[in-house]
């Protein structure tokens, strides 16, 4: 027993005297991770050697914890840096850093400003495989989301031999906004989407924020004929544009080496929309710069010439314009085109927060003409379409666009973890005139009817104060597109309930009195998560005796469109189970339900 005593006291004065003489405490994970080792060096700092060549490092994040500087180290140079919420109590995911194409080389970390207690230094890992697994219940089916992480602003949407290409605003470290990169997936039909590695990443100018690609046909910018070129907004300090091409088709991308191509000392200025004006043979840039847009022209694609701004006492100005498009639409019925300037604006929407506005009128390389200035017209009235664009050089002289289907009032906080947001529908545009006045119409692109599986078709019927239907699809998982028509006969609100045995609801409805469509959230499911979650949104109608509706559920999203896109409300929800109910409903008169029919989607 005392010999015992002796060694354990000897034991530990080894011990002492091996951690006193050394500069550092070294924390071996020998027993857990055997290929990698974490040295404490105090006051945070902490440095992980990479001791065996595995794909990737698999980074333990808390969504609640701070963000703290991972630098990766290669041979004694940074070779990138991410912000990372590092583990400190409990692990809510994993973040993969990708460690292929290092081989023989030395690779460490160093980071920065994370206790030595923090969890997560136990629980990283090396690995050849990362689990990308979707275990959400809230992730859309049919409608596109990153893998994992963090995704906002759809971005470069270009289509070129047959592909159409969606980059996006990605943050691969974390399901929260940050590192921006762009993101890429391909898809042959706008509905079904494959990830692709990502496509640009961050540089010493910055983080990689907004913009476009266009296909440079003639070899304009010296690149190559057929390069997809590249426009983002490079972000650090200051908000500058820079270029990137592909000589592969969008597989990968070089960054232009005299980046960047435009700077101002304007704070706001950014998500470079570029494209080609056929009248006056020039490219012109449209850039969102504070509460304006700007116009620039260029022969070249590298050297850009400033022409005019547009914004003042135009449209709302509840906040910060973002993310343009200007696009020549033909108006139906007649034989002529108009400019439409998208605008998206943030906060200051129609119910709150981030919303698509746009402008009608004329655009003549240098100058756009508003051409109603004393209306301002949105694009969806709901709160969750934000950063509309579309897609450069889409084929037939189409004119596609897609919505991030969020909100920045709380998109860092609706209730998913392992991914964070979708994107809208596609939707293709044109105009209409109501009332003398020209409007913009979304609708819902034809590739969404190849989604639709054997129809469920509904009995046609009369409300006269309620109509129920207990089960609207068989097996209902929560995607599926709802068609009907409704004929008023003289009914002042016509409206239906889309529910679920809990007792959540959705409840959309027409004022014919105030001439509105409404969409009523606030017991949708799980709402308080923030309190600019719970809303009605309201979308001003013509009040037409007849209505056609279109409406698309998918888990956490529905999108209405009326008369094919006349009128658009784009809403997240959070059910704890899909509506698979639907209870109809009318005040002051009645109105007929026909051709009501429900797809699953696939
Ligand atoms: C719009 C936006 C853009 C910016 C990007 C950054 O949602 O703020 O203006 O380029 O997001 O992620």
């Amino acid at each position: 027993m005392k010999y015992l005593r002796k060694e354990w006291r000897r034991i530990k004065q080894l011990v002492a005297l091996f951690v006193g003489g050394t500069m550092f405490m070294v924390f071996s994970c020998q027993a857990i991770n055997p290929p990698f080792v974490i040295q404490h060096l105090g006051e945070g700092q902490s440095i992980i050697r990479i001791e065996e060549q595995k794909k990737f490092l698999l980074l333990p994040v808390e969504e609640a914890s701070p963000e703290v500087r991972l630098r990766m180290i290669v041979d004694n140079g940074v070779v990138c840096e991410m912000n990372v919420r590092l583990a400190i109590n409990k692990v809510d995911y994993f973040v993969p850093v990708d460690l292929s194409g290092f081989d023989g080389k030395s690779l460490s970390f160093s980071i920065q400003s994370i206790p030595d207690t923090a969890v997560c230094w136990n629980e990283m890992k090396l690995s050849d495989s990362f689990d990308a697994g979707n275990r959400e219940e809230f992730r859309p089916l049919y409608h596109f989301t990153p893998q994992y992480g963090w995704m906002n602003d759809p971005n470069g949407m270009v289509y070129k031999d047959g592909v159409y290409h969606l980059f996006y605003q990605y943050n691969p470290y974390g399901s929260v906004w940050g590192n921006m990169h762009w993101g890429h997936a391909t898809s042959a039909d706008l509905v079904s989407w494959e990830h692709q590695p990502v496509a640009i990443a961050p540089d010493a100018l910055g983080t990689i924020f907004s913009g476009s690609c266009v296909v440079d046909e003639d070899n304009t910018a010296g690149f190559g004929a057929g390069a997809i070129i590249a426009f983002y907004t490079s972000a650090s300090d200051r908000q500058v544009q820079s270029m990137a091409y592909s000589l592969d088709n969008g597989k990968t991308f070089r960054k232009y080496a005299r980046n960047p191509i435009l700077t101002s000392t304007q704070r706001d200025f950014r998500d470079p929309k570029v494209f080609r004006h056929e009248a006056t043979g020039k490219w012109i840039m449209v850039l969102a710069v504070g509460q304006e847009m700007q116009f620039y022209s260029s022969a070249n694609l590298k050297d850009w010439t400033y022409e005019s701004s547009f914004g003042e006492g135009q449209g709302a100005h509840g906040g910060v314009w973002e993310c343009p498009d200007l696009v020549e639409l033909p108006v139906e019925g007649t034989e002529l085109k108009k400019w439409v300037l998208i605008c998206n604006i943030n906060p200051g929407g129609p119910s709150g927060g981030s919303a698509t506005q746009y402008f009608v009128g004329t655009f003549d390389g240098k100058t756009f003409v508003n051409e109603s200035p004393q209306t301002t017209k949105w694009m969806d009235w709901g709160k969750d379409h934000y950063a509309t664009v579309t897609w450069s050089n889409a084929p037939e002289g189409r004119h596609i666009a897609l919505a991030w289907m969020s909100n920045w009032q709380y998109a860092n906080n609706v209730p998913t973890m392992q991914y964070r947001s979708g994107n809208s529908v596609p939707r293709d545009l044109s105009l209409y005139v109501s009332d003398g006045e020209v409007y913009l119409k979304s609708s819902p692109s034809r590739e969404l009817l190849t989604l639709r599986g054997k129809a469920e078709k509904k009995r046609s019927f009369k409300v006269d104060r309620a109509y129920n239907i207990d089960k609207l699809l068989a097996g209902n998982t929560g995607t599926y597109e709802m068609e009907m028509t409704i004929r008023n006969r003289n009914a002042e609100v016509i409206g239906f309930q889309l529910f679920n045995s809990k007792g959540e609801k959705v409840d959309i409805y027409y004022n014919l009195v105030e001439k509105r469509l409404a969409m009523d959230r606030t017991k949708s499911g799980i709402v308080s998560f923030s309190p600019d979650f719970p809303a009605v949104t309201f979308a001003p109608v013509e009040g037409n005796t007849e209505m056609r509706l279109r409406i698309f559920v998918d888990k956490s999203g529905i999108e209405i469109f009326g008369d094919d896109g006349r009128v658009a409300m784009t809403n997240l929800v959070f059910p704890s189970e899909a509506y698979n109910r639907i209870s109809f409903y009318a005040k002051g008169g009645s109105y007929a339900v026909s051709d009501f029919e429900v797809y699953r989607l696939r």
